[in-house]
């Protein structure tokens, strides 16, 4: 059980771009619309130019991945206040979205979740850098009765906030690279 409460080190993580090639049918979670989403669909998409899917692999083990696609934010309410004080009047801004995120089941909790949202501010701080601007990385958090399987609390944890409260489905999350980056 030791190996399930170690931080997996950075270093010994391998990241690959979804191909026809990888092999997912080891990959389990108790969120099974997620495996479905990377056995079923992610590949299809990827070819769509919908999305593109990243697999994290530990000792040739798939532990995670993460599906990215661009996004926009709608201004409203404290948001448009917010941007308003600062002279700024559009309607929406870019956005870089999580569109999805798993850990593998056996892998949970060795920081590889966490190790995967750092991945996507990078992309988006590269985007910035040298693309096209992008001031925020959205998501939709899955939300799940057992609170310590609930990602809103993990995604909070990281400096994401509530975009929407929603009684039901999931929650809009947004994280502001500006303010995470200079505050
Ligand atoms: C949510 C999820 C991605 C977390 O991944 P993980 O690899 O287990 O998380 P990490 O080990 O990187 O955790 C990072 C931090 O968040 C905390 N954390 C992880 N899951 C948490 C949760 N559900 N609630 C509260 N805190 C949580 C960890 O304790 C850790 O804290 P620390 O930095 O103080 O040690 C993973 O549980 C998962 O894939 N769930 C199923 C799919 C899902 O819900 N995806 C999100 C949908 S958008």
């Amino acid at each position: 059980m030791t190996s399930e409460i170690s931080k997996i080190n950075p270093m010994d993580i391998a990241i690959e771009k979804l191909k026809e090639k990888h092999d997912l049918n080891d990959f389990k979670s108790y969120e099974p619309e997620l495996v479905s989403f990377l056995i079923e669909d992610a590949l299809d998409n990827q070819r769509q130019n919908l999305s593109v899917t990243f697999l994290w692999f530990y000792k040739n083990r798939i532990t995670g991945y993460i599906t990215l696609l661009t996004d926009k934010i709608n201004l409203e309410g404290n948001l448009k206040e917010f941007f308003r004080e600062k002279d700024i009047h559009y309607k929406s801004l870019p956005a870089l979205k999580i569109g999805r995120l798993c850990v593998h089941d056996d892998f949970l909790r060795r920081g590889i979740g966490k190790l995967m949202v750092l991945f996507a501010i990078k992309a988006a701080n590269d985007i910035n850098e040298s693309k096209a601007g992008c001031r925020f990385i959205t998501l939709d958090a899955k939300r799940n009765s057992r609170k310590e399987l609930d990602s809103i609390h993990f995604y909070k944890r990281l400096g994401f906030k509530v975009l929407k409260e929603r009684s039901k489905g999931a929650t809009p999350m947004y994280l502001d690279l500006r303010t995470s980056n200079d505050n």
